[in-house]
This record gives structure tokens, sequence and C-alpha cells, in this order.
């Protein structure tokens, strides 16, 4: 069996867990040593702050990867694992060997987004998790993958049902608050992937187009069809970007 030169940390996104990886694993494990968290269970059901900060995330990760004597890793973020994924880097650059920011963007909310971020904390805390979940989906998925696996829209509407609401309104209200960390990719030498969906309704091509334009040593793949959880959408695109850029690293 090949040693496996690379760690690579798999952050999803909101109001997800690590569920969401499940069609890359397999091909990632192949290459890297992979971890892959569950964000919103971090803290124990009573222990839930009401406000779940993207640096008090990135800070959770990083004891992660002390525990498990991890000195570097390859941070992969998606949507909101992309904002913890910057504040681990702005804070530990020298534990990152690379970063990988699928379907997300550096800047921070517009005040117009940040009420709707409160909107929907209310709202999870009022109407339970499924509600939002159903609500979620059409705009997770794009509508070429909803007509032709409607399975996986079964399987995103479950993943977020079974969160706790708590957690769900807790990283609504953290994500709020994050900054623009645009800066934090233009001050980076980190070799820096961006992928995204050529059809994610919610985050624009132009958002990921500025991030590579931002980050010095940056490639951009847009994976077409895609919507926004471009991992599973179109698994081998994705799979085969991420393996690139980790033989990049390798030098080979
Ligand atoms: C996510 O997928 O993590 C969210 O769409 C991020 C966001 O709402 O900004």
């Amino acid at each position: 069996m090949p040693v496996k030169q690379h760690h690579l940390l798999l952050i999803h996104g909101f109001p997800l867990d690590h569920t969401l990886w499940q069609p890359n694993m397999e091909a990632l494990e192949h290459v890297a040593q992979v971890m892959a968290p569950d964000l919103l269970a971090f803290e124990s059901a009573e222990a839930v702050p009401e406000v779940l900060t993207m640096e008090h995330l990135a800070d959770q990760l990083k004891a992660q990867l002390d525990a498990n004597g991890i000195q570097r890793t390859v941070l992969c973020g998606l949507s909101m694992g992309g904002y913890v994924a910057l504040a681990f880097l702005e804070r530990w650059p020298e534990r990152v060997s690379g970063i990988i920011l699928c379907n997300t963007r550096s800047i921070a909310d517009t005040e117009e987004a940040k009420e709707g971020r409160e909107a929907t904390a209310l709202d999870v805390l009022a109407k339970g998790s499924e509600v939002i979940a159903r609500a979620m989906v059409p705009k997770l998925l794009s509508e070429k993958t909803r007509s032709t696996v409607p399975e996986l829209a079964k399987t995103v509407e479950a993943m977020i049902a079974r969160q706790r609401p708590e957690a769900i309104a807790a990283a609504s209200r953290g994500m709020a608050l994050r900054p623009d960390r645009t800066h934090v990719l233009r001050e980076s030498d980190t070799p820096t992937l961006i992928i995204t969906g050529e059809n994610d309704a919610l985050m624009p091509l132009a958002t990921s187009e500025a991030m590579a334009t931002a980050a010095p040593r940056s490639t951009l793949v847009v994976l077409p069809e895609a919507g926004h959880l471009s991992n599973m959408e179109a698994p081998d695109g994705f799979n085969s970007a991420v393996v690139d850029l980790l033989r990049t690293l390798s030098g080979a």
C-alpha cells in the first residue's frame, strides 16, 4: 500500500454533516489520510452556544488535529466549510499545506444576508430542522441533479433534518459575523484550488473567480451542470481536481 503523504481535512457546509463527503471518501482515501468531522455536533446538546462562530469552529478543528498529532493538513471546505477553512488559514498558515475552497466565498455577508441568517435561526428554532430541510434542498442542488438523481435530494433533506435546531441556529448566526477574508487569500502562498458548480444558485461564479484572482497560487475548476453541493453532484470531476492538487503538492 502506498504511503499516504497528505492529510486532508474535509469541512462540510451548512447545515450538513460529514456524510456530505460520502461520494468522495473512497477516491480520496486512496491518496490521503482523510478526516471529516461533524461541525454541528462538536458541542453536546446542552452546551450549544447561541452563536457558533467560524473562528470557534476553526479552533475545534485545530484541537482535533493536535489531538491526532497532525502537523500539516490540506484544508477542503465547502461553503460554510470554506469560511471555516479561511479562518483556520488566517490563524495557523504554518499548519496548512494546501487549501481547497468549494462553492464558497471569501467576502463577508451583506446587511440583507445577515438579516436572512437571523430569520433562518428563528425559523429553525420555531419550526424544527425538517422544515428548513425541505426549504433548502431546491437551493442546494441544481435542477439537472434534482431531475436526474432524485434520491440525492432525499439524502440531503434527511441530512439536514437530523441536525439539531440549536446548532443550525447558532451556525447561521455565526456565519453572519464572519469578516471579509479576501486578504487572507491575497497574502497566502499556499497552493489553492477553487471548485464550484456551473449552476450553483447560492454562490455566483463571480465569487469563485474573485477568489481565484486574489490567491496568487490558484487553480479554478468549474464543474458543468453541478449546483451548490458540487462534490456530491459531480463526484468524478470533484475527486479528480482534488487528487490533481494533492499530486501537485507531492511534486508528482
Ligand atoms: C453552506 O452551504 O454552507 C451555506 O450555503 C453557506 C451560506 O449560507 O453562506
